[in-house]
């Protein structure tokens, strides 16, 4: 229901027509609007943000643009929400946030990769969102493996990736990114104080959506278009310039198991190599890792 709508909407501004303007007016909040005219004329971009779709309400914008995808929307098509009412996180959880304290967008892209080269997307999308918010508001962020962007700890923005794969090739690739812009200490939920973090706590200014979105933007493309023309040492030489993981003492997360570990270094495929409290070295690549703030080294180091 909600995609046919939403198509609708795309065809009546003119959306698949090349010669108007997509997505027509925007459609995001009031306080603190993104445009999507605006973030087409200025983006310093060959692919990604060229089509751009600002909504008010949405379940969740990998849902909306997974669906646009199979309706043929082209590479580096990015969809806004003020709201989520179904936003995801990795590994099954969700990703909630009131209207319009976050920038919440997906881009879709349509590499041509192998099924193995996808983690390294995420670690693409992960230095491009941490290097895009740095520019956009001088806020120095890590990245905790894979993905998530953390400062001091806690977390200022989360990234989602999901495949559709045909005949065991990813087909399209949506990358759903979300940041904590705007909430106040006193706004988040208790169990969420001490994890999480918005920008505005981190600076004290009210940096505009807009542009953080039309910086985060630009510096996505850079590191994809890095993997797709073939060149994934140098995402993975930038990914380690912004790793607040390796050299850490964490636990390990897997859907089976758990156990305590320090975080060594990166593989090619962007697996984290850990070596666990008997001296024996693992790759992981699904999975989470928690920091238990402790820096230690490694066999061989
Ligand atoms: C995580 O840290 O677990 C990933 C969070 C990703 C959240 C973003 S918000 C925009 C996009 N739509 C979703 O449903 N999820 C991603």
């Amino acid at each position: 229901m909600e995609i046919n709508v939403i198509m609708n909407d795309l065809h009546r501004c003119g959306y698949f027509n090349e010669t108007a303007d997509p997505c027509g007016s925007s459609l995001s909040s009031e306080t603190d609007p993104i445009d999507p005219k605006l973030l087409i004329q200025m983006i310093q971009n060959q692919w990604l943000g060229k089509k751009v779709c600002c909504l008010r309400s949405v379940s969740s914008t990998n849902d909306i643009l997974e669906k646009l995808g199979e309706q043929g929307v082209p590479h580096g098509t990015v969809v806004t929400a003020d709201y989520q009412s179904a936003g995801r996180g990795r590994a099954g959880r969700s990703w909630s946030a009131p209207s319009g304290s976050g920038l919440l967008f997906s881009y879709l892209i349509r590499p041509e990769i192998e099924a193995k080269e996808i983690p390294l997307i995420t670690l693409a999308a992960a230095v491009g969102t941490a290097r895009g918010l740095e520019k956009a508001t001088g806020i120095r962020p890590g990245i905790k493996w894979p993905n998530d962007i953390i400062f001091e700890g806690r977390k200022v923005a989360g990234i989602l990736a999901e495949a559709r794969f045909e005949h065991s090739h990813p087909k399209a690739v949506v990358v759903g990114v979300g940041i904590n812009m705007h909430l106040q200490t006193h706004e988040w939920p208790a169990e969420l104080t001490n994890k999480a973090i918005s920008v505005f706590q981190i600076t004290g200014v009210f940096f505009k959506r807009q542009e953080v979105l039309q910086a985060v933007c630009e510096e996505n493309e850079r590191e994809i278009e890095r993997l797709i023309q073939g060149d994934p040492q140098i995402v993975l030489n930038n990914w380690l310039a912004y790793s607040a993981t390796i050299g850490q003492v964490v636990d390990v997360v897997l859907p089976n198991e758990v156990f305590r570990a320090t975080a060594c270094a990166l593989n090619q495929d962007g697996g984290l190599i850990v070596q666990d409290e008997f001296g024996v070295q693992r790759t992981i690549y699904m999975g989470d890792i928690s920091l238990r703030h402790v820096n230690r080294g490694c066999t061989g180091d």
